[in-house]
């Protein structure tokens, strides 16, 4: 990952945060990564819906739940309206799962990595980003989009098998989804002037990501996070760097830019150029077209 040093911002303590003004949808704030943040912004006053299977912070104030199997893209636009996206300030993306060692389908007739890590956020956003709001809001900031994955680590992805129906790999699968990620990025920046969108890269940590690779409470998965865990930051950690930055005023003019698990900026992939990253995301609509997903 190279660093793009053309971002310099002025880091405020979580602690230092007024949010009462915002509201902000996670869409996998149940577990890791997203319930950190939505946990860390529900503290500073901001008012959170998570989306996600099983909901853990019901007695926590400012949290709202809606359940929803996001591996549907039919269940994925039926969300994008439940949340109400024109009172929203801030959409994050952070669902995900890793691709099993042996090809999984979901009813739609997706490989499910792809359904669930990628391709509901392209038919959610599709939905959500013309109905968002067409002013700033109070902290002077347009409606804005996160969407995490692994930006910037020179991934391309499959482009002309996305469904993986040529050959098959877990990692090959994964990819797909690391890419076209980052492609939804490089294309809504320039599709929906109506709102800023960023990547987020947080690297590795300790979280339930692998599960679907290496067995939910497998000895596995037990030693491989034990030993991640060893290594790199906690997600609460990873959150303290991450919300400040989500509602730092240097963002405003910088759609479509990526941010890695220090809150420093970082380049796209080499070879994802803006061509490249249409692609992937023109065949991303084709496939959920042949499927009869399409809207
Ligand atoms: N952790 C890492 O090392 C790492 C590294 C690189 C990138 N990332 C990226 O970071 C993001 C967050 O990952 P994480 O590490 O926080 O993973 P995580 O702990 O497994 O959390 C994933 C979230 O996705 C939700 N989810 C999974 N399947 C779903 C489905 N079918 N329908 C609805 N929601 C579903 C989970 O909800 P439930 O628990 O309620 O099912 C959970 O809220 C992902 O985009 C991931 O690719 C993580």
């Amino acid at each position: 990952m190279k660093r793009d040093n053309s971002f310099e911002w002025h880091e405020s303590p979580l602690e230092s945060l007024a949010l009462e003004a915002l509201k902000v949808a996670v869409i996998g704030g149940t577990n890791g990564l997203g319930r950190a943040i939505a946990l860390q912004l529900a503290s500073r006053g901001a008012h959170v819906i998570v989306v996600g299977r099983s909901f853990k912070d019901s007695e926590v104030q400012n949290i709202s739940f809606v359940q929803a199997d996001l591996s549907s893209m039919e269940v994925a636009r039926q969300i994008a309206q439940q949340i109400a996206p024109e009172t929203l300030d801030i959409l994050l993306f952070t669902t995900g799962i890793f691709a099993s060692t042996s090809k999984q389908v979901t009813a739609e007739g997706l490989e499910r990595d792809l359904a669930v890590s990628y391709l509901n956020r392209l038919v959610m956003l599709n939905e959500i980003a013309p109905k968002l709001r067409r002013t700033k809001n109070s902290l002077g900031f347009k409606p804005r989009v996160f969407s995490m994955g692994y930006p910037g680590s020179g991934e391309l992805g499959t482009i002309d098998d996305l469904n993986q129906e040529n050959s098959y790999g877990a990692i090959k699968a994964h990819m797909n989804t690391v890419a076209g990620n980052e492609a939804l990025v490089r294309v809504a920046a320039e599709r929906y002037p109506q709102l800023n969108i960023y990547g987020l890269n947080p690297g590795i940590v300790r979280t339930n990501i692998r599960d679907n690779l290496l067995g939910e409470n497998s000895w596995k998965s037990y030693i491989i996070e034990g030993i991640i865990g060893w290594f790199t930051q906690t997600p609460e950690q990873y959150a303290a760097k991450m919300v400040p930055l989500m509602v730092a005023p240097e963002l405003e003019k910088r759609s479509g830019t990526f941010y890695n698990n220090k809150a420093q900026g970082i380049l796209p992939s080499e070879g994802m150029t803006p061509n490249y990253a249409a692609s992937y995301v023109e065949a991303s609509e084709e496939l959920l077209k042949s499927k009869g997903l399409a809207k």
